[in-house]
């Protein structure tokens, strides 16, 4: 059969070229053409879908879970974490007593003695003196959840 053929809507049989049964050819041609496009666009969604997730984990993965930046920025500077660091971003954080905590967030250890997780980050801010006894650094009276928000914020700077 050649396009021609088809295009008149004819199709070869044994009693020579006949016309198509009306409608039926083209209607199954554009449950086809609807398919494919459904699952092109299916796929690309699929795609789309995956390429966000992924965005979103690298995201988390960055920061602390529940913990949010912004907040966490804005706690840095009100419990003048700044007097003793220099923190890049946050307002007045120009102490020298503590380490600079610019690229915290690519260091292996808090404080030299706890492996650099989320967890013991907060733990580190929240209880120094427990994990340190004696070390200059104060505990401060940080909540978990301000302690998340500060993390979130410190694994910004890599
Ligand atoms: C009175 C000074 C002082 C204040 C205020 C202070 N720190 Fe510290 N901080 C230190 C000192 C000193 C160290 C170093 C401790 C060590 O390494 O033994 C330290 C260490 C750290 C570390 C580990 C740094 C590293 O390089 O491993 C982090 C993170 C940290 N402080 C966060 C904070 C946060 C967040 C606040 C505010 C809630 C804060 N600090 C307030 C003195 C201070």
């Amino acid at each position: 059969m050649n396009d021609a053929t088809e295009l008149a809507g004819c199709v070869p049989c044994r009693g020579g070229m006949k016309p198509v049964r009306r409608g039926r050819p083209q209607a199954w041609h554009f449950r086809v053409v609807l398919l494919e496009v459904g699952l092109r666009v299916g796929v690309a969604c699929l795609v789309l879908l995956g390429v966000i997730t992924m965005a979103g984990c690298t995201e988390a993965g960055a920061t602390v879970a529940g913990g949010n930046a912004v907040r966490g920025k804005r706690l840095l500077y009100a419990y003048d974490c700044g007097s003793c660091h220099v923190i890049p971003g946050v307002a007045e954080a120009n102490g020298t007593l503590g380490p600079p905590l610019g690229g915290i967030g690519s260091r292996y250890y808090v404080a030299g003695l706890l492996e650099n997780t989320p967890e013991n980050l907060k733990r580190w801010i929240r209880e120094p003196q427990q994990v340190e006894p004696g070390g200059a650094m104060p505990n401060l009276g940080v909540t978990v959840e301000q302690a998340g928000d500060m993390a979130a914020y410190l694994y910004t700077l890599r």
